[in-house]
């Protein structure tokens, strides 16, 4: 079990299920509409309680219902929500998720209160990246520069950090510095590196640079293909349970929650971290054989 802060964005999901998405200038009928706790961030918080870990969540709602019923979600998952703030003007982030027969997503979201977290909140939540921490977690859904500041605090309290750089953006340097752990998809390693992976030898291209600026291992994941776990020396294929997937979202984000937890923080190596990946993918085999984000979260006594 861990101590991990996570540092990031919290929406509420509308979700429509569609039989194929529409084209431009269509007009379709979804055969459903459900509003569903989410956010990349307050997904991966989720995960890693359900799993057993202490989390603390910085992040920012608006003052509306929809805040009011995350924040209330991640109290019944005992996160603590200490640094959690209330934006007066902005209504808190939304996401439009749609999602077809094969059970794949597209995903819009309006950021709202979630891109308005202050470095004079991080002032504030500074008391919680402390050295009794093990880990801290970021996602691009909230500001890259509070990002780049956090894990600078984190750092120097000897915390790992963890980003995951999704939706795919450019991770400056002066965050790269400071990042042990980068998980990103395969988009978003385009995204990160310039390289699109067919292989191994294409992964390991691309990581040169992540390697050079101070990043101790990628892990790409690669959906229903598993993921790839690389350090400078070595890399590994971790191939993804067999199941029927019905909703894919949130695989990627109780990946990551599931890797903070499980991760083995005051000795992590590559073997330890290939235990955690494994973990990880049968958690996420999990939530994508169920629909919606956060509903889809197992709990450890779920996991066999
Ligand atoms: P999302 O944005 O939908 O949350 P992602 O693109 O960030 O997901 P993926 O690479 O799709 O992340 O998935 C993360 C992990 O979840 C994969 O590495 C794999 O272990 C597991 N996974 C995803 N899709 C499937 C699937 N269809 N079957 C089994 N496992 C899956
Ligand atoms: O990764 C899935 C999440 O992305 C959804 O819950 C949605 O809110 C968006 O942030």
């Amino acid at each position: 079990m861990n101590n991990i802060v996570v540092l990031g964005s919290m929406n509420m999901d509308m979700v429509l299920d569609v039989e194929q998405y529409p084209k431009e200038g269509e007009t379709i009928l979804a055969r459903s509409m459900e509003k569903i706790p989410g956010g990349k961030g307050a997904n991966q918080a989720v995960a890693a309680s359900r799993l057993g870990s202490n989390v603390f969540m910085i992040a920012k709602i608006g003052m509306d219902e929809n805040g009011e019923i995350l924040l209330a979600n991640l109290k019944k998952d005992n996160i603590n929500i200490e640094n959690v703030y209330i934006d007066k003007v902005n209504p808190t982030g939304n996401a439009i998720i749609t999602i077809n027969k094969s059970g794949n997503n597209s995903i819009i979201v309006v950021s709202g209160s979630n891109m308005k977290i202050t470095s004079k909140d991080l002032d504030k939540a500074k008391k919680v990246i402390d050295s009794d921490k093990d880990i801290m977690v970021s996602q691009f859904e909230t500001p890259i520069d509070i990002t780049v500041k956090a894990f600078k605090l984190a750092k120097e309290k000897n915390i790992i950090t963890i980003l995951n750089p999704a939706p795919a953006h450019k991770v400056p340097k002066e965050l790269l510095e400071n990042v042990d752990i980068i998980v990103p998809n395969e988009t978003e390693f385009l995204k990160i590196t310039g390289v699109e992976i067919n292989n191994t030898q294409d992964a390991r291209v691309g990581c040169e640079n992540l390697f050079n600026k101070g990043v101790k291992y990628v892990i790409v994941t690669l959906g229903e293909k598993g993921s790839m776990i690389l350090s400078k020396q070595k890399e590994e294929l971790i191939p993804a349970k067999k199941v029927k997937a019905i909703d894919t979202t949130a695989a990627g984000d109780s990946f990551i929650g599931a890797l903070a937890s499980k991760i083995d923080a005051k000795n992590l190596n590559f073997d330890n971290l290939k235990s955690a990946v494994e973990f990880s993918s049968e958690v996420s085999s999990i939530v994508v054989t169920k629909k919606g984000a956060q509903f889809s979260i197992p709990y450890l006594k779920d996991i066999k």
